[in-house]
């Protein structure tokens, strides 16, 4: 399939079958290192990170990935870099093109990556802004692929703040054929330009893409409850009135009951026990969230080794 020298900025831009290539190629890559498998796809590939939020998961799996696929990846921070400094994005994306094969991006605005991306001649992963996480949203098809067997007609509630994490899993879900509901409340509901092209793309697979205010009306019939923090990166000034209009979108055991039975839940992480969801419920039977973390590795994986690699995949 054509991902060769492509950007992954939105899912919204990838088709059905880039987004089947990928779960193919993260599968089949996830076995090659569980049987230890060479799979240097990458070898002698430079990939540069640039973070100017804060990162656990993210810079894990991009540089391990990109290890485990014979390339090297440099970090780079605000802090430590130009870019804090005020070197604009653009001539940051032209020089990083003579050096490097690919740059993986977590920034604030999710123009300066579409900006970073017009003046990169290389590939451009988009690691999150404050609209997208596409690399966990894809991740997040092949686990809840892993757990419930098929994709395509299930559905999805996601539960809370209708963020970056939100709007990647709609793009997702409507790419596959998996119905979604977001769950939130008036004031933290998602970007109603997302929601519609969302709703543009599940029309193509048959599924639906809705916004809902009652948590118990969204959740019946639901395979996968899904949450994510209520004050994301950059927004702590706004924690204590998050804190109270979020209160009642918590996964919690009684939330849970009202989903299907054999439902799974899942969260982006980093978690905040008590706050979108239980400490009960995140360490429970049905929370698949340590599958969840590990499949970035092999997905992100996927994803170089389709833009980057010389290989055909
Ligand atoms: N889920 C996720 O992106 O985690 P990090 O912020 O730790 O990268
Ligand atoms: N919505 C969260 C996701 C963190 C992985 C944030 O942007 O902080």
């Amino acid at each position: 399939m054509g991902l060769k020298h492509k950007d992954l900025l939105s899912i919204h831009d990838l088709s059905v079958g880039e987004v089947a290539t990928i779960l193919d190629v993260a599968k089949k890559l996830k076995k090659m290192q569980k049987h230890g498998v060479p799979h240097e796809y990458c070898k002698g590939k430079t990939l540069a990170m640039l973070f100017s939020k804060a990162s656990t998961r993210t810079r894990v799996s991009f540089e391990t990935g990109f290890h485990q696929l014979g390339g090297h990846a440099i970090y780079l921070n605000d802090k430590d870099s130009q870019i804090g400094r005020g070197e604009p994005i653009r001539d940051t994306a032209r020089v990083l093109s003579r050096m490097v094969d690919g740059i993986m991006i977590r920034t604030f605005s999710h123009d300066s990556v579409i900006e970073l991306a017009k003046y990169a001649s290389i590939p451009v992963i988009n690691g999150l802004t404050d609209l997208l996480h596409p690399c966990q949203a894809l991740t997040d098809l092949l686990t809840i692929e892993e757990h419930q067997k098929v994709l395509k007609g299930r559905k999805m509630v996601y539960v809370g703040d209708g963020n970056n994490m939100a709007h990647s899993l709609m793009f997702a879900c409507a790419k596959v054929g998996m119905s979604m509901v977001c769950a939130s409340p008036k004031g933290y509901q998602p970007d109603p330009v997302v929601v519609k092209q969302a709703q543009e793309d599940a029309a193509l697979t048959g599924c639906t893409i809705t916004v809902e205010e009652d948590i118990f009306k969204a959740v019946k019939g639901a395979d996968v409850l899904y949450t994510d923090v209520w004050t994301s990166m950059g927004q702590e000034a706004e924690r204590e009135i998050r804190l109270q209009a979020l209160h009642d979108y918590q996964i919690n055991s009684k939330l849970l009951k009202a989903a299907r039975d054999g439902a799974i839940v899942m969260h982006c992480l980093p978690a905040h026990r008590g706050e979108e969801i239980t400490e009960e419920v995140l360490e429970g039977p049905q929370s698949v969230v340590w599958d969840e973390a590990e499949n970035r590795l092999h997905t992100q994986k996927a994803i170089m080794a389709l833009l980057m690699s010389d290989a055909d995949l």
